[in-house]
């Protein structure tokens, strides 16, 4: 049964989980009452005294085992926050023990592990939910609330991009530059910004893709084993979408168009234009 507030375990005190989820949780526990992270594992010893430091009623762990070990009883949820190479087996560990899952994206690094988690999830009955955080900036409900609207009638034709002049890096007491490393990411940016621009043109489209065609390229190669530049055409059944992603541009610029049969909608940065046919 669900404790009331819910207590969690944040799994990966990185970059993400402390600047975003950790702070989210203080603000939610401040404001509704019904969150508690009660605990944080993180396999990097520098990265649990900063986290005892930031979280001192949090009790800290090295390991998911030493967690569940401890705190089995007390959990409601874990949130998942460490590259994507582990995902997929710290939320089959988690739903093992009939707790609910928050993943970062991507949510695996590969389908067959997205597949089983999704299987294991229904079996269950556990939430699994990905952190697909775009869906909720203001420029993308923006998006939402004209498509909804009607006014660009239906959607065709997407084309999105986003220009950025280095891989993101993580925290520096751990390994910045596992983005880069097949072997934690799974994938380059593809992997990483692109599983945004993809859940973003699912949902834009309302279905999913029957055909898939892309190039990629890896300007490092002798440093790195992951793409840094990739273009894609995505096929649906009721029309198109283009995306391009680099890591190697001179701006950093994100940019969207949406084209309707009566309109278009056209994004760069924050700034959203919306033009209708007369
Ligand atoms: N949704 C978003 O907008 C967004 C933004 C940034 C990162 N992310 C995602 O968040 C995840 C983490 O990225 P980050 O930038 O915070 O990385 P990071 O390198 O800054 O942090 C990862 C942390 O996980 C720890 N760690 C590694 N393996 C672990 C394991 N098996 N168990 C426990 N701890 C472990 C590391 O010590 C490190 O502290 C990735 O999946 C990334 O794609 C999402």
């Amino acid at each position: 049964m669900s404790k009331s507030p819910l207590q969690g375990a944040v799994i990966g005190y990185g970059f993400i989980s402390s600047k975003g989820h950790i702070p989210a949780y203080l603000e939610r526990a401040k404001s509704r009452g019904d969150v508690q992270i009660i605990a944080i594992v993180d396999t990097c010893e520098a990265r649990r005294e900063i986290a005892k430091k930031a979280l001192p009623e949090a009790r800290i762990y090295a390991t998911a085992d030493a967690l569940y070990a401890a705190e089995k009883q007390n959990l409601d949820f874990v949130d998942i926050s460490t590259p994507p190479c582990d995902h997929a087996k710290l939320a089959h560990q988690a739903l093992d023990l009939g707790l609910h899952v928050l993943c970062e994206k991507p949510l695996t690094a590969t389908l067959e592990e997205a597949k089983s988690l999704l299987e294991h999830a229904n079996r269950v009955g556990r939430v699994l939910f990905p952190c697909h955080n775009y869906k909720h900036a203001p420029v993308v409900k923006k998006i939402r609330e004209v498509i909804n609207s009607g006014k660009i009638g239906k959607v065709r034709s997407l084309a999105l991009s986003t220009y950025r002049n280095t891989h993101a890096k993580g925290v520096t007491e751990w390994n910045t530059h596992w983005r880069r490393q097949f072997q934690y990411s799974g994938g380059g940016i593809a992997m990483d910004h692109g599983s945004h621009s993809f859940y973003l043109t699912f949902d834009w489209l309302g279905a999913y893709p029957t055909a898939v065609t892309a190039k990629m390229t890896n300007l490092e190669p002798e440093k790195y084993d992951t793409e840094d530049n990739f273009s894609c055409v995505l096929t649906f059944p009721n029309g198109l979408a283009n995306a391009q992603l680099t890591w190697t541009a001179g701006v950093r610029k994100v940019g969207y168009t949406i084209q309707g049969d009566q309109g278009a909608i056209t994004v760069e940065d924050d700034n959203i234009e919306v033009a209708i046919m007369k």
